[in-house]
């Protein structure tokens, strides 16, 4: 066992941890950050995407002492009350469908947007290859990227047509 110590989500932990514990396991199961999803066992989907002191990464692609002395930012830790826009936009734009997806593809959303406040429809297609989706086409996707990029220059968000209630910080917990 090998001792990790981990901001996560604004919350220190230090816990006692396998060699090869996947950090998706250990935000998960130890952590109870359960809004990060496992939708592969390939380190293809993105669904478990995170960010590591600040960039986006898959956590089942790295193992918890990689992530050692780290800040980690999870779907859980977005959002303080009110939704981030870019969850907002997916809210409006109907970006989601299961939502198994949803929580990496909006961690890799943020991040895109950080890199590139003012990405083209090809920017945002080409920032999000490595997050899959087996239900939109990807088009909604898409547009609420664009328009959460639009909403966070100030220039407020593309109008959308869908309302729902969907809980997209743990949609599959
Ligand atoms: S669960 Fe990590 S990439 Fe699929
Ligand atoms: S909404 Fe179902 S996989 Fe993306």
């Amino acid at each position: 066992m090998t001792r990790v110590r981990m901001k996560v989500d604004g919350v220190v932990y230090s816990d006692e941890v396998e060699p090869r514990l996947l950090l998706v396991h250990h935000l998960r199961d130890g952590l109870g950050r359960v809004g990060t999803p496992i939708g592969c066992d390939t380190s293809n989907c993105g669904a478990c995407t995170v960010h590591v002191d600040g960039d986006s990464v898959k956590s089942c692609s790295v193992l918890a002492v990689q992530a050692d002395e780290a800040e980690i930012m999870t779907i859980q830790g977005l959002s303080d009350g009110d939704w981030h826009p870019v969850q907002r936009a997916f809210q409006q734009h109907h970006g989601l469908q299961c939502g198994y997806c949803t929580p990496g593809m909006i961690m890799a959303s943020v991040d895109l947007l950080k890199r590139n406040p003012s990405p083209s429809e090809e920017e945002v297609r080409h920032g999000l290859e490595g997050n899959l989706c087996r239900c939109t086409g990807y088009q909604n996707i898409v547009r609420a990227v664009l328009s959460a990029a639009s909403e966070l220059r100030g220039d407020g968000p593309i109008a959308g047509s869908f309302q729902d209630s969907t809980d997209m910080t743990e949609a599959h917990a």
